[in-house]
């Protein structure tokens, strides 16, 4: 018995001791919520609970002592500001998951973090010993905002998504999927008007059921599982569309802005040799959990992809030395090495995927700076350019020129590079009108192959023969105002 455990015990540490991970990024999703189309969401109880349970799976997989993948020299119980940073959106929802999480990541000390005043008196911090960790909140309007909510503000975005309601996979699932909606005219009807209940508010209907079918004791026994699940491949199809397209690069701004976050961070923590921001937590909303999947060719690593992500999901980017007690690399561009997880929410393991259509479940540094920098945005004046757009501080940027790295804990706020608006307009134009044909009717089909697979899952066929038979109508009237965005907006 004793002769088993000691067995099992180095045998794990063996795992744990293969790899040294020097940080790692966790981008995730908030909790449950209520219902979006009611102004002003919310997080539950549930949502919380949810957000801080992820928090506490991140601190045993990197921060605890005796967790496997430990980074090294992490404080372990009481949080080091130095080594952690945090950013969301400021919206209840995300700027709350993100606080949330943090507590479950360090957790209330108790009575082990007493201080002694002169009088001899012990002190501890409120709550339990709560530990305060500042996240970043970005207003809609700082500069900072594009890189968590980068189609927000951005009317190429908004024009380039919304042409996607003009494709002829567009007309045929608005089509085909009219009978398959009218059956919530009862329970959706009062909410959204009848006329509503179409695939062009896929995302509206799916968020009320789904809102519904957990919250609302009256509803929610109406509500099959198989209707819901329908409701969100069509959301799944519609909001993935929404925000890529391979052969119109301004749908996936939001993502390409993520993109350029995500490196900014990561190279704070490579550049600091790993000394700081060991630990970097990013909050956002489901469209950029969509846009980077394309952009990164995760839809060609699991069909899956295509779908929205569950609440409290996270896409991690883990730093590491593949050798046990290893010390920072000097060349960290060929020797440190780079990989991609994904954890769709509380009740889902964490899976490690190949990014950008390889096979390789790592790769270097230095490949995966460029790879992801080939699909990134990284400087404001960029994204102005990209976006046309003339919220102030694109106003204020065209009038800077000096120029600094991204690098900077503001993620770029600051900086700008003359020559980039220029070119970037003119190759966002090409993408936007580039010769996409070919390429448009390759990605309709690889849409279908992801619905008739989704559909035969699942045995329910509405989505598949839908988007298989349906010729193309007339253009709708009335495009959303901003489709996919945002639960980052603040009016969530
Ligand atoms: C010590 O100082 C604190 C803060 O001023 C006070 O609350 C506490 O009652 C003092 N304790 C004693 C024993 O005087
Ligand atoms: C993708 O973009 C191309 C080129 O702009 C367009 O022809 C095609 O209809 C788009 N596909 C979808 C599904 O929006
Ligand atoms: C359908 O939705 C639009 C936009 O949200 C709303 O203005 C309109 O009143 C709705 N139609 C009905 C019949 O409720
Ligand atoms: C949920 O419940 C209330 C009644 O308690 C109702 O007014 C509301 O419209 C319900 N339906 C949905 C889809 O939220
Ligand atoms: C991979 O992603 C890039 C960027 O979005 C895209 O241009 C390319 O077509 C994708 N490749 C595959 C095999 O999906
Ligand atoms: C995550 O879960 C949702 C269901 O909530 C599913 O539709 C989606 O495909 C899943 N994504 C991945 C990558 O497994």
């Amino acid at each position: 018995m004793i002769a088993t455990t000691a067995a099992i015990v180095a045998g794990l540490s063996a795992t744990a001791a293969a790899d040294t991970v020097f940080g790692a990024l966790v981008f995730t999703r908030h909790g449950d919520r209520t219902a979006k189309f009611f102004n002003n969401a919310v997080l539950t109880n549930l949502g919380a609970d949810q957000t801080y349970n992820s928090g506490a799976f991140f601190r045993n997989r990197y921060i605890a002592n005796g967790s496997e993948y430990q980074i090294a020299g992490i404080s372990a119980d009481k949080v080091n500001p130095g080594q952690v940073w945090a950013s969301a959106p400021d919206s209840g929802v995300l700027y709350e998951s993100a606080t949330h999480f943090l507590q479950g990541l360090y957790p209330p000390l108790g009575t082990a973090d007493g201080q002694e005043l002169s009088n001899g008196t012990e002190t501890y911090a409120p709550l339990g010993g709560y530990q305060f960790i500042l996240v970043n909140g970005e207003d809609t309007n700082s500069p900072d905002t594009i890189w968590l909510q980068g189609s927000t503000g951005c009317p190429a975005f908004t024009t380039a998504s919304s042409s996607y309601s003009q494709s002829a996979a567009y007309q045929s699932l608005m089509n085909s999927t009219t009978s398959f909606y009218s059956q919530f005219s009862d329970i959706l009807g009062p909410i959204i008007g009848t006329s509503n209940l179409t695939y062009k508010n896929a995302y509206t209907i799916f968020d009320l059921l789904n809102v519904a079918s957990i919250h609302n004791i009256t509803v929610a026994p109406n509500i099959s599982t198989s209707a819901l699940d329908e409701a969100r491949y069509l959301a799944d199809a519609h909001e993935f569309n929404a925000v890529y397209n391979s052969t119109q690069n301004m749908r996936s701004i939001s993502g390409q802005t993520l993109a350029g976050q995500i490196l900014s961070q990561l190279n704070n923590t490579v550049y600091s040799n790993a000394t700081h921001q060991k630990f970097t937590l990013l909050a956002g909303s489901y469209d950029l959990f969509q846009a980077f999947f394309g952009l990164t060719n995760l839809t060609s690593a699991s069909p899956n992809f295509y779908g929205l992500p569950a609440y409290a999901a996270q896409m991690v980017f883990e730093l590491f030395v593949p050798d046990s007690n290893a010390s920072f690399p000097t060349s960290p561009s060929t020797d440190l090495r780079v990989r991609f997880y994904f954890k769709n929410g509380t009740q889902s393991d964490i899976e490690q995927f190949p990014l950008f259509g390889t096979q390789d479940q790592d790769m270097s540094y230095g490949d995966f700076v460029s790879e992801l920098g080939a699909r990134s945005v990284g400087k404001l004046p960029q994204w102005c350019g990209m976006c046309g757009s003339t919220e102030a501080f694109c106003v204020a940027a065209n009038q800077t020129s000096d120029s600094t790295s991204p690098s900077s804990g503001g993620a770029g706020s600051s900086s700008s590079s003359s020559g980039s608006h220029g070119s970037s307009l003119s190759n966002a134009a090409a993408g936007g009108i580039g010769a996409g044909v070919t390429l448009g009717v390759v990605f309709v089909v690889a849409g279908l192959a992801f619905l008739l697979t989704r559909g035969r899952r699942n045995r329910n066929r509405h989505a598949a023969p839908a988007a298989v038979g349906g010729t193309a109508a007339t253009t709708p009237a009335g495009l959303e105002k901003r489709p996919s965005n945002s639960e980052s907006e603040s009016s969530v």
